[in-house]
């Protein structure tokens, strides 16, 4: 395989992954960042990232990958470079595209030949835009190419080398093959289309995501007032092909880096552009609802919160990553602090990170600590530690053994026979199996 040398515009998550799944492919890489501590910090072999495999991967790959501060650096030793750069939400919930412009900005003209690739999320029409501003600067020979990435935190490793799909949307045919050609090894489907459509598959895909764990909340709260178990429910539906099992998960609410961000920036693209996306504000307005629902829950077994301590088990959005972008936690914890209570907090790896975000807060190095004396024991993170949380040791040290699982991560069964008061989400309070036998079907409800 000839192995072009490869450019990577930016060193957060997404440009890391990006730089060692592609020197795991065997093409030399050159990662530009404009932050120099984590620039030095790289260089040393420090990988400032909690994903899986990764440190693993940029160290197996030491000697073909190089960071650099200097974007000319890079521009001297590659003619493609992807764009890997943040674009978080602005104040407005449009994203905030100066990362961008300002790579655009520091090309220099005249220059040798570049193709930027741009993986960075941004709004449909972006890539319009930028290939204006390059025109307008003289930089007609820079290359254009939309190619979102589709990875998860914790397995983004793996999700880069079996991707469902390579989406990739060129101006120029040409630029357009190159980048496919880079994704040959990976054997995947590769989707080629325009630039505005690629953009939008990317915020389709995360819209499409979103709504279904939206819908399965929806459903598992109408689960609980009518009875039914919505991990039943997302069992059969999820075996329909047309629809397929994944996201549908109930639980306290969609968080991380990527969902809410783009939740709002498709959500104001549509509106930028005139039109209202009911749909997508009922998805957002859902996920918001979901996690304060907790709180409703620890009342109506608890009373008042007053004087009660609560122990929230999990803090990071998901498990496996020290990520606490827009974790439920960041919603739950004050809320509870709000209603009076006291809240101790555990997470296996994410408790740097809170301590500087949740303030009023007591911090718990192990579970046993977080639940000791507590009236309430909360699963915000289905970290697999707590999968065995139902034991007698963690029920004696409880002053109520009231567990409220945000993941229905527990055997309700198991739970109830260890003696806790057990609430999942969308599950019902009893169970029909746990009905006595010698209870008659009622027949009188069947029309
Ligand atoms: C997501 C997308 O999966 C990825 O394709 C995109 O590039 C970035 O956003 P990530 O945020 O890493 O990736 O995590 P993911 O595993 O998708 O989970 C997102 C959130 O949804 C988490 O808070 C998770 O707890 C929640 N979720 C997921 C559910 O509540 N129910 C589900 O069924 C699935």
């Amino acid at each position: 395989m000839a192995s072009e040398p490869l450019g990577v515009v930016g060193a957060g998550w997404v440009g890391l992954v990006t730089a060692a799944s592609f020197a795991e492919l065997g093409h030399e890489v050159v990662v530009r960042d404009v932050d120099p501590e984590r620039v030095a910090a790289l260089g040393r072999g420090d990988v400032p990232i909690h994903e899986p495999g990764l440190a693993e991967a940029v160290a197996r790959n030491r000697d073909r990958i190089r960071f650099t501060l200097d974007l000319d650096e890079l521009l001297g030793s590659v003619t493609a470079a992807f764009v890997c750069v943040g674009t978080p939400s602005m104040y407005s919930g449009d994203a905030d595209l100066s990362a961008v412009w300002q790579v655009i900005d520091e090309l220099p003209e005249p220059g040798e030949p570049l193709l930027l690739i741009m993986k960075s999320t941004v709004p449909v029409g972006t890539g319009e835009r930028v290939r204006a501003r390059l025109d307008a600067r003289g930089l007609a020979h820079v290359g254009y190419v939309s190619n979102p990435e589709f990875l998860a935190e914790g397995t983004a490793l793996a999700n880069f080398r079996e991707p469902d799909r390579v989406v990739v949307g060129g101006f120029a045919q040409a630029d357009a093959d190159r980048v496919a050609g880079l994704y040959e090894p990976l054997d995947a489907p590769i989707v080629r289309t325009d630039v505005a459509s690629a953009e939008m598959i990317k915020l389709a895909s995360n819209a499409a995501l979103m709504t279904r764990i939206s819908f399965i909340n929806e459903i598992a709260n109408v689960c609980e007032l009518v009875g039914a178990d919505v991990e039943e429910v997302a069992r059969g539906v999820g075996l329909d092909r047309r629809l397929g099992p994944h996201f549908l998960r109930a639980g306290i609410g969609y968080g991380g880096s990527c969902f809410p961000k783009d939740a709002s920036a498709l959500k104001q693209l549509a509106a930028n552009s005139g039109y209202h996306f009911q749909l997508l504000t009922a998805v957002i307005e859902v996920n918001e609802l979901q996690k304060r629902r907790v709180v409703q829950k620890l009342q109506n077994h608890l009373g008042s919160l007053r004087g009660k301590t609560v122990a929230l088990l999990g803090l990071a959005f998901k498990p496996h990553t020290n990520d606490m972008r827009e974790a439920p936690s960041l919603v739950l914890a004050p809320r509870l602090l709000a209603e009076g209570a006291e809240v101790r907090a555990w997470d296996p790896v994410a408790l740097d990170e809170a301590r500087g975000l949740l303030g009023g807060v007591t911090f718990a190095e192990t579970v046993l600590e977080a639940v000791r004396d507590a009236d309430a024991a909360v699963i915000v993170t289905e970290w697999p530690e707590l999968a065995d949380l139902a034991t007698a040791e963690v029920r004696e040290a409880m002053r109520t053994p009231l567990i409220v699982d945000g993941r229905n991560l527990l055997d309700p069964v198991v739970a109830r026979a260890a003696g806790f008061t057990y609430m999942g989400i969308g599950r019902p309070e009893a169970f029909v199996s746990e009905l006595p036998e010698t209870e008659e079907p009622d027949t009188t409800l069947r029309s």
